[in-house]
């Protein structure tokens, strides 16, 4: 091989669908599911091996500031899907319907979710609610469209349920949870997030059901994990939901490199002369002669 020929590199990784994540819960294997909102993250989440990006409409609170996912428009939406989408190969992207793009009708439901697809790169949609929403995850399955369900505390629900809650604390609410997450995988649900509701009720759903549950604040039984990847990583510090864990903090670590560029340019120390670039010593004595002949002869 000639020494300037160029080495094909190979993911070894195979793409990641709605179906393998079937059989990875077959093979007890757990599945690994992190937010990303940016071609940056998206690109670091895919080269670590992770299996499911979700670019969650949590984006409205961690990225774009907002109180609460509820502002989250179908046009933010698409903007972070088609970034995301953009910097990953291998992982299964979902893509969560904003409120108010599923709720109104089942056709507007199925459009959106197509728009997901079509125009923002992902693999699937997911979508909030329960019993309620059976009727339009059957329509955009029979579209074609991987949907995943999310069940427990819906976020998008938060007026209805007085705050961020727990959900499925006594036996009724339980019950009625448990219900939802069977009608779901009925409807036609690949997977199903299960978030905030008590351990106990996260194991026998994940042990009822032949689709896999996916937990955020579901206890250890789930058949995977997702949290928010600025939870995760220490760049959202306005809370950190109790069932989060921050493994890193990046405001800390990027923070004490920016401090340090101010530092430098208020001290004259950047750039220096290997960040600049020169021109060559005849074209710059040239350039000083041309202003000196255009100089006013009598100044
Ligand atoms: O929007 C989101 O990030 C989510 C996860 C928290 C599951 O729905």
């Amino acid at each position: 091989m000639s020494t300037n020929s160029k080495q094909i590199q190979q993911d070894p990784r195979e793409k990641i669908t709605a179906r393998s994540l079937i059989q990875k819960k077959q093979a007890r294997q757990k599945i690994t599911m992190l937010t990303a909102y940016d071609y940056p993250m998206a690109s670091l989440l895919d080269r670590s091996g992770l299996d499911v990006i979700l670019v969650g409409d949590s984006l409205g609170m961690v990225v774009l500031g907002y109180e609460n996912t509820l502002p989250v428009t179908m046009d933010d939406m698409l903007h972070h899907c088609k970034a995301v989408a953009r910097g990953s190969k291998n992982c299964l992207l979902v893509g969560d319907l904003p409120f108010m793009s599923f709720q109104v009708s089942i056709e507007e439901a199925v459009r959106n979710a197509g728009r997901l697809m079509q125009e923002g790169g992902m693999g699937a949609v997911k979508l909030e609610g329960g019993r309620e929403r059976v009727a339009t995850i059957k329509a955009i399955v029979d579209a074609g469209i991987p949907v995943m369900g999310h069940i427990g505390l819906t976020p998008q629900s938060i007026h209805k349920f007085g705050g961020f809650k727990t959900q499925g604390k006594t036996s009724e609410s339980a019950i009625r949870i448990i219900e939802d997450a069977r009608m779901l995988q009925e409807a036609g649900c690949f997977a199903i997030v299960l978030e905030s509701i008590p351990s106990q009720i996260g194991k026998l759903i994940s042990e009822a059901l032949q689709i896999p549950t996916i937990g955020i604040g579901a206890g250890m039984e789930c058949d995977g994990q997702v949290l928010v990847v600025h939870d995760v990583v220490g760049m959202f510090d306005r809370f950190q939901p109790k069932f989060s864990k921050q493994y890193v903090n990046a405001f800390e670590f990027l923070g004490s490199g920016i401090s340090q560029y101010i530092n430098e340019v208020r001290q004259g120390v950047f750039p220096a002369a290997k960040e600049s670039v020169f021109m060559a010593q005849d074209e710059y004595v040239e350039v000083l002669s041309k202003l000196r002949a255009e100089e006013p002869k009598n100044r």
